[in-house]
């Protein structure tokens, strides 16, 4: 499979995937051929991106960051939730806390996979999918910072309800993280470690962030951690930029930028051991000026994946750039 930007679509191509909405519904199946008017549907609902069959790269797998059936339970969960707090009745702390566990165990399996939660659903819902995918992201990076599955469960159960206080709009209000931290400390089954997650995320490592512009480790190391995956969600999906998604590269890179002002940049190093730069089916141009798809991963070395490149005439062959290291990924192509 091959991924392709929505522009790029053409009737006659088959989905590789199922297109959903962030709710899990399905709106297109896998293996369906695409019509002029799947395309412009595709398109009205906000996706940017779907993988298409491709013979040429029919080996490439594309992991999925969590299992489709737990993500949904976990969105049903987190949505609930979320609109009891702007209603005012209180949270269910223990089916959000069994939501983190699940996310815990699925990624203590991936472990060692690497990560790459670049979105091609629909964005109906889009601060629960964002708070899911920063849970998840704060799973992974939690188990290459060594922690025990209790902690791992209660920095994911922060970073789930990180923005609970957050209503479904572009635009961070300030007061998002008391009035989540306020709905979060009276629940008695969360640890206050994650509670704190709420009211320090926006808080920045050199003491510029709010609401209390405290700095370094001062702030907590659940809350750091969390800044950094939240970051780096915002930046890949554009929530802070008219919802126009980059791709990991671009987002990561924007992140280092930050790393030691805004960031704790030792947390930074951790993320980066853990994340997928190029994702797999997405088209590269390298510096030798040939075309390329990616067709597996290298982790730990993300800007190094394993590229199968072509020309006109076909396929010519497959290029690990762990090994060809005077060659190196230029561009990637939404094609
Ligand atoms: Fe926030
Ligand atoms: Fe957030």
């Amino acid at each position: 499979m091959r991924l392709v930007g929505i522009k790029s679509l053409k009737p006659g191509q088959e989905l590789a995937r199922p297109v959903y909405t962030s709710s899990g519904k399905v709106v297109l199946n896998s293996g369906i051929t695409l019509t002029e008017s799947f395309i412009t549907k595709i398109e009205q609902i906000g996706v940017q991106k779907v993988y298409i069959i491709d013979e040429r790269f029919s080996d490439v797998e594309v992991s999925q960051p969590l299992d489709f059936t737990i993500r949904t339970s976990v969105t049903k969960v987190l949505s609930e939730n979320y609109s009891k707090v702007h209603s005012s009745k209180g949270i269910d702390e223990y089916d959000i806390k069994d939501a983190a566990k699940k996310i815990v165990d699925y990624t203590r399996e991936y472990r060692g996979k690497g990560i790459s939660i670049l979105s091609t659903d629909a964005m109906d819902e889009f601060i629960i999918e964002h708070s899911v995918n920063v849970a998840i992201l704060t799973a992974f990076i939690g188990n290459q910072m060594s922690y025990n599955f209790g902690q791992l469960c209660d920095l994911v159960t922060g970073a789930l309800i990180h923005d609970i206080g957050r209503e479904n709009i572009a635009k961070e209000k300030p007061e998002h993280v008391s009035i989540g931290f306020e709905a979060a400390r009276v629940c008695r089954g969360f640890n206050l470690h994650s509670s704190k997650v709420c009211y320090e995320h926006h808080e920045n490592y050199d003491g510029s962030g709010y609401p209390r512009k405290i700095k370094g480790n001062d702030i907590s190391e659940f809350s750091r951690v969390v800044r950094v995956a939240d970051y780096y969600d915002n930046a890949l999906h554009g929530y802070d930029n008219n919802n126009i998604s980059i791709m990991p590269h671009q987002a990561f890179e924007s992140i280092l930028a930050v790393a030691g002002q805004m960031l704790d940049p030792e947390i930074v190093e951790r993320f980066r051991d853990t994340i997928i730069f190029y994702p797999n089916g997405c088209t590269v141009l390298l510096s030798n000026g040939l075309y390329g798809v990616v067709i597996k991963q290298n982790i730990g070395s993300p800007q190094r994946p394993i590229v199968r490149v072509y020309n006109e005439g076909g396929i010519i062959g497959d290029i690990d750039l762990l090994k060809s290291l005077t060659l190196f990924i230029q561009e990637v192509m939404v094609i």
